[in-house]
């Protein structure tokens, strides 16, 4: 078991693949450790490159309105990504660098402890639901795993070249609100 920042620092020196040799900054993830929720997503972008800070360019952007819409602020929540450093030319991240970066995200869950994880994407959803899962017949459907419920919406990039996509988003955000409430409902009366 550790901290956080045991976790950070192990993934700030990070050389377990090919993507430590061009990143310039990897990007933990970040939020608050007791979320309810858990969102995952693929890597991180140019921006996050930048600044080592998940989710701070444009898709950033359609996250916090879609996080807002259901009362969420990003610090309420916690929000990482299946490899920690930026992919070149925002490739998808091979599965030699996420089976390599997969076990700081094992141990993110494990201090988090979420009662609902939310993969952000078609790669998060094949890596942590199912590996043929389909993002685009499957999005906002649930199922529920060692206690802890799974779901998949559209990524936020995948919006922003399709606007039509965000009506879908907001429901499945919607959904996610009215799951996380019952649970958390059930969490007043067992505790
Ligand atoms: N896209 C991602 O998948 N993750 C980020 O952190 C930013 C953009
Ligand atoms: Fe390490 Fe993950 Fe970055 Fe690869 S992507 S260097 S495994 S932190």
């Amino acid at each position: 078991m550790y901290t956080y920042e045991e976790l950070k620092c192990f993934v700030d020196r990070c050389r377990r693949c090919a993507l430590s040799e061009t990143r310039k900054h990897p990007v933990m993830g970040r939020g608050n450790l007791k979320s309810p929720v858990l969102f995952i997503a693929e890597a991180p972008g140019n921006n996050e490159d930048q600044d080592g800070i998940p989710f701070t360019g444009r898709s950033g952007v359609i996250f916090d309105r879609l996080l807002a819409g259901i009362g969420f602020k990003r610090d309420e929540i916690y929000v990482t990504n299946i490899v920690k450093c930026h992919p070149p030319g925002n490739r998808d991240p091979e599965a030699k660098e996420q089976e390599a970066c997969i076990p700081y995200l094992k141990y993110e869950t494990i201090l988090i402890r979420p009662r609902m994880i939310v993969c952000l994407g078609r790669i998060a959803a094949q890596r942590i639901i199912r590996p043929d899962y389909r993002i685009t017949r499957e999005h906002g459907s649930f199922l529920l795993r060692k206690n802890v419920w799974l779901t998949a919406v559209y990524h936020p990039s995948a919006i922003l070249r399709d606007e039509s996509k965000m009506a879908e988003a907001e429901a499945d955000f919607a959904a996610i609100r009215e799951k996380l409430d019952v649970c958390m409902r059930e969490n007043a009366f067992t505790q």
